[in-house]
């Protein structure tokens, strides 16, 4: 009997991702893909392929299919830019002394809070083009630089407006715990009260946070400040991520383990103890190469145990004014691969399966699988090495949200 699909996808290689299929890409050479209301319905080799009519037939030639690209961790939606700070920190400040001056993530919370809702809709567009220009198909956006109750939710809902005008899947987090806002000074616990009590309520009666995320470090919140978010995070039933040990160890990413966090972000440094945590917890290792490089940090996260003990290395932009002011997935492969020592594949992983776990959507995404939905992207090149290793000519000639074509141009 013939089937029908929506779109059936020939003559292509797919590096599927799916780790029960052998070999780093997990790689189905001369396949086929077919799509029935917006899920990957049959993927295989093409001689396999069942007797299909399909509504669309898209000849791949011969190029290769992946998994649309997740970008797990970004802060893309703020008010103004920090190119200044960009010149002092080549002056020879450190990130840290720019933060304790006031600059920094304050000075961003400055202009997030002056910026109206269409302002940083504005200002957030370009940065998500970009990204999506590269075949990302979701992207976390978290606040953070509200830091009171009205600024959050402007942040919050204007993450959520992008997804409505873009054709690409938006997922937020609540990074109220992001820093000291200046009116708390001295008042660290204070503040903390307020985004347990009323902002993150608040927010989860809004519905604009998918997660509650978090700042564990000298020049934010303590473990003890950031567990009590989390357990305020997990009485109105939000998943938590926690940036993690980026500056210094600090006891975040066992606490993060501890609470089953979906990930830890940074932790470059991490201990034996907190690797082996988050194997047990299942918590994936978010690693930022691009905030390492602007920062020029010097101490990796440490791969090579995270490899050994079964960790899930996602990677990510961390796409912010200060940090990492980058709007390249691709770059951050790059990096992860020179910078931290992920081989090409684990990098592909990185953005795509460990990403989708990173944000517990590992259910819907990630891999191409029958079941999973047709979030794709079509390159042409030879192999799926070529995506950590050659930047800015190589492009997605097609990419695929929910089996829709939305390819940028
Ligand atoms: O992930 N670490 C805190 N947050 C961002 C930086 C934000 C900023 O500098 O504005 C990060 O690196
Ligand atoms: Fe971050």
């Amino acid at each position: 009997m013939t089937e029908r699909c929506d779109l059936l996808i020939t003559n292509i290689h797919a590096a599927t991702m799916d780790p029960s299929i052998a070999g780093g890409y997990g790689a189905v050479e001369d396949a086929a893909v077919a799509v029935t209301g917006g899920r990957i319905v049959w993927l295989g080799p093409r001689r396999e392929l069942p007797d299909t009519a399909a509504d669309r037939t898209l000849d791949g030639e011969g190029q290769w299919l992946t998994p649309g690209l997740i970008d797990c961790h970004t802060h893309l939606v703020y008010g103004g830019h920090r190119a200044g700070e960009f010149a002092r920190r080549l002056g020879g400040e450190s990130y840290e002394d720019v933060a304790r001056a006031g600059g920094g993530i304050l000075s961003t919370v400055r202009a997030t809070r002056a910026a109206s809702a269409e302002q940083l809709y504005r200002g957030a567009e370009p940065r998500l083009r970009a990204l999506m220009s590269e075949g990302a198909t979701t992207i976390e956006v978290k606040s953070g630089y509200g830091l009171e109750l009205d600024t959050e939710l402007k942040q919050l809902s204007t993450a959520r407006r992008l997804a409505q005008h873009h054709p690409v899947d938006i997922v937020t987090t609540c990074l109220a715990a992001h820093a000291l806002p200046p009116e708390y000074d001295g008042r660290a616990d204070e503040y903390i009260d307020l985004v347990c009590e009323q902002i993150l309520p608040a927010v989860a009666r809004e519905q604009l946070a998918d997660a509650v995320d978090m700042f564990c470090e000298k020049i934010a919140f303590s473990v003890e400040q950031c567990q009590r978010v989390i357990d305020a995070a997990k009485k109105l039933d939000l998943p938590v991520k926690v940036h993690a040990e980026q500056l210094a160890r600090t006891g975040a990413t066992a606490m993060a383990a501890k609470s089953s966090a979906l990930s830890a972000d940074h932790i470059e440094y991490i201990t034996d103890e907190d690797v082996a945590l988050m194997a047990d917890s299942g918590t994936v290792a978010v690693l930022l190469p691009g905030a390492f490089y602007t920062l020029k940090e010097t101490r990796v996260p440490p791969v090579e145990k995270l490899r050994a003990a079964g960790v899930s290395m996602a990677l990510s932009t961390d796409l912010n004014p200060g940090s990492c002011p980058i709007a390249s997935l691709r770059l951050m492969m790059n990096m992860g691969c020179n910078l931290f020592g992920l081989t090409p594949a684990e990098a592909l992983a990185g953005v795509t399966r460990s990403a989708a776990r990173a944000l517990g959507l590992c259910c819907s995404r990630g891999v191409l699988r029958p079941g999973l939905r047709a979030d794709m992207a079509l390159w042409p090149m030879d192999t799926p090495d070529q995506l950590a290793y050659e930047l800015g000519a190589l492009q997605p000639a097609q990419v695929f949200l929910g089996g829709r074509d939305v390819t940028a141009g």
